[in-house]
């Protein structure tokens, strides 16, 4: 969601131009910039068909297509509608499954009270373990979405999907409250980055020792939000604290070690620095994968929990390839850019 216009009367909240529901009737009202000028583009019953999205995506990716702010359920029940459609491809389901993740994320940064909005954030975890849950090639197609360009809200949603693969994996079991539990803490475990200057985030040079240690308070930043929200579990509210927290005590912000992480926590980790070195940033290319793997092989020994990471690694038979400083953090990578061999 972008930021809300005024059109007459009406307050119009910016979508996402993939998002719009294609070759059906629209429940909504669609409005379209044009030149500076927002206009009445379809009303509800009409079609936009996916030849026109594809223009339209073609024109500006962002802060062109709007609607009512009080339809804006309407768009969120289409696209989990099209998210359980059969009939759709995997690809356009994942799709759907990310649109939406992404309106809930953009909440959950940006809205005064995060109780209503985790709760709402809480049905969009079922849906990912579901969908995650229906097959390979679903997760497959996530992780395909996931590899254009970097920002928190694209991170938020993919470290979700990878904890609750993980955690499908590490604790053998398909228990849907886990998995939800696991999904949420991956979805929230950087929601302090709501205190964190955006200018910071998105630093392609190296951060300053006061800016690193401002970057660093943002486990408790997030905590601080989480803790009073009786609707999360408090197995995601550690996570949120103690995500930067390494297996062997080098992490922070309370430099905890072994067991003294939450098991669940030293899960998110790992889903978090995939994340990282899967996704394009402006500063390092997208590794693959395996290259990522292999990455995270060569940084420093205990870094991770290690029967974790073996069940990550299980798949995976690689030798190491890239060089990857041992000071590696997720949050900036900027601070330890990665050299291909
Ligand atoms: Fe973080
Ligand atoms: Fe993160």
């Amino acid at each position: 969601m972008l930021a809300p216009k005024k059109n007459d009367k009406a307050i119009l909240i910016g979508i996402r131009t993939n998002s719009v529901l294609q070759d059906r009737p629209l429940p909504y009202d669609l409005f379209l910039q044009v030149g500076g000028q927002v206009v009445h583009f379809r009303k509800p019953g009409d079609v936009v068909t996916g030849d026109r999205v594809k223009q339209l995506c073609t024109q500006s990716s962002e802060g062109l297509l709007f609607i009512p702010a009080e339809q804006k359920s309407l768009h969120l029940q289409s696209l989990r509608d099209q998210l359980k459609d059969p009939d759709l491809k995997t690809e356009d389901r994942s799709r759907m499954l990310k649109e939406s993740a992404f309106v809930h994320v953009h909440d959950l940064f940006t809205s005064k009270d995060i109780q209503p909005v985790v709760t709402e954030a809480r049905s969009l975890v079922e849906d990912m373990v579901s969908f995650v849950s229906t097959d390979v090639a679903a997760v497959a197609s996530l992780l395909n979405l996931s590899r254009h360009d970097y920002y928190t809200y694209n991170h938020s949603v993919d470290v979700a999907v990878y904890s609750i693969v993980l955690a499908k994996r590490v604790y053998g079991t398909d228990d849907k409250k886990l998995l939800i539990t696991a999904g949420l803490g991956g979805l929230l475990h950087d929601i302090g980055k709501r205190d964190i200057d955006l200018g910071l985030i998105n630093k392609a040079s190296s951060l300053t020792s006061s800016e690193w240690e401002m970057m660093r308070k943002h486990p408790e930043f997030g905590h601080a939000y989480v803790k009073q929200v009786d609707t999360i579990p408090n197995d995601s509210k550690m996570v949120v604290l103690q995500h930067h927290e390494n297996f062997d005590g080098t992490g922070y912000p309370f430099g905890l070690s072994g067991e003294g992480i939450s098991r669940l926590a030293r899960v998110v980790t790992i889903a978090d620095v995939f994340d990282a070195l899967t996704t394009k940033r402006s500063y390092h290319h997208a590794s693959s994968p395996l290259e990522a793997i292999s990455i995270m092989k060569g940084m420093q020994p205990g870094k991770f929990d290690p029967s974790i990471f073996n069940s990550f690694d299980r798949k995976f038979q690689t030798s190491p390839k890239v060089e990857i400083p041992t000071s590696f953090d997720p949050c900036c990578a900027a601070n330890s850019r990665v050299k291909k061999k």
